[in-house]
């Protein structure tokens, strides 16, 4: 079974530097090499769901330049419906710079562009979007305002609502009261609540924090050591595949994606939906670069089978 999942997010053109090391500050260094190629965490995540066999709906902004029509193009390519993208004639498409060391280790810019320039009014024509989906999808690369207005408008469609945090900022209480599914990084949690996390407690005491605020489930994403989850229903760490990871770009928008294209709407299969979203990104980190990385539902699958 696989869902309908719309995404309102981030589409961005990524060039990724590979170097031995990180510069240090006002240092020069040059690059093992350089390559180019369709990312953002919207983009990602998006193309994570169709490659899992989600039928899959695209919310967002390019700008009137050839990076848009690359975009455009390359999630047309996944069979991702971008109907609802909004070519902006002012900003350029959005941009990122991802430094990648021999390690695996990344540090990424981001030039938010025509994705910062989204607005409420971008919005008019996702009815059609929100009357076929199961989940919105939503990041933190777009304006937080605009994120609140859709995750409004899909409550009244029936649509859960899953917040992916990410980069973190401070959270606009508007977006949280439309929340269904929160699901931050460690870094995130930590950065949004002030909850440092080094155990179950801390997790639990987080959980509490959102429900708090009226988000009543919670996926933390743990690296290499897995997912945490709490729902009302219960709650429990999900172990990661062990891999060697070359580049960790797109883990957590690989995740998302799959996680998403696979979990009841009920939540009752949240467990398995875990281990699945969790198997797809164990693929992603053995691989260079954001999107070329995403695997497929049947290379999920096998991958499953092996284990
Ligand atoms: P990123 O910003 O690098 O895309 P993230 O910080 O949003 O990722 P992580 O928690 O690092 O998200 O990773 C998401 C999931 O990807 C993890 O829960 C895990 O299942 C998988 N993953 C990430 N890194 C590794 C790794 N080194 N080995 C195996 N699985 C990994
Ligand atoms: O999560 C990875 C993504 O973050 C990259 O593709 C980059 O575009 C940034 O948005």
């Amino acid at each position: 079974m696989s869902n309908k999942i719309a995404i309102l997010g981030s589409i961005n053109v990524d060039t990724t530097y590979h170097v031995e090391r990180f510069p240090q500050p006002g240092e020069t260094i040059s690059a093992i090499s350089k390559s180019s190629a369709p990312g953002g965490k919207g983009a990602n995540q998006a193309v994570a769901a169709a490659r899992s066999g989600a039928k899959t709906y695209f919310v967002g902004k390019v700008g009137d330049d050839n990076e848009g029509k690359f975009m455009l193009e390359a999630l047309k390519e996944e069979h991702v419906d971008t109907d609802c993208i909004v070519i902006d004639k002012v900003h350029g498409t959005g941009t990122a710079m991802v430094t990648l060391d021999v390690n695996g280790q990344n540090h990424i810019m981001v030039y938010g562009g025509a994705n910062q320039a989204l607005l409420k009014e971008d919005l008019e024509n996702t009815d059609k979007v929100l009357d076929s989906a199961d989940f919105l999808i939503s990041q933190f690369e777009t304006p937080q305002d605009v994120t609140a207005a859709a995750f409004k408008e899909a409550k009244n469609h029936g649509v859960i609502t899953f917040l992916n945090p990410a980069p973190a900022h401070e959270i606009d209480p508007e977006v949280l009261k439309y929340t269904d599914i929160i699901a931050p990084n460690e870094t995130e949690s930590a950065i949004l609540t002030g909850i440092k996390l080094n155990g179950e407690d801390s997790m639990l005491k987080t959980a509490e924090y959102f429900a708090d605020k009226g988000v009543d489930n919670l996926l933390i994403t743990l690296g290499s050591r897995g997912v945490f989850y709490s729902t009302p229903n219960g709650h429990g760490l999900v172990p990661a595949f062990k891999v060697k990871a070359v580049d960790t770009t797109a883990a957590g928008d690989t995740f998302v994606g799959a996680m998403a294209s696979q979990l009841h709407t009920n939540l009752d299969n949240i467990e398995e939906a875990l281990v699945y979203g969790q198997r797809a990104s164990s693929l992603t980190v053995q691989k260079m670069g954001a999107m070329p990385s995403i695997p497929f539902g049947d290379q999920v699958e096998e991958a499953l089978n092996e284990n």
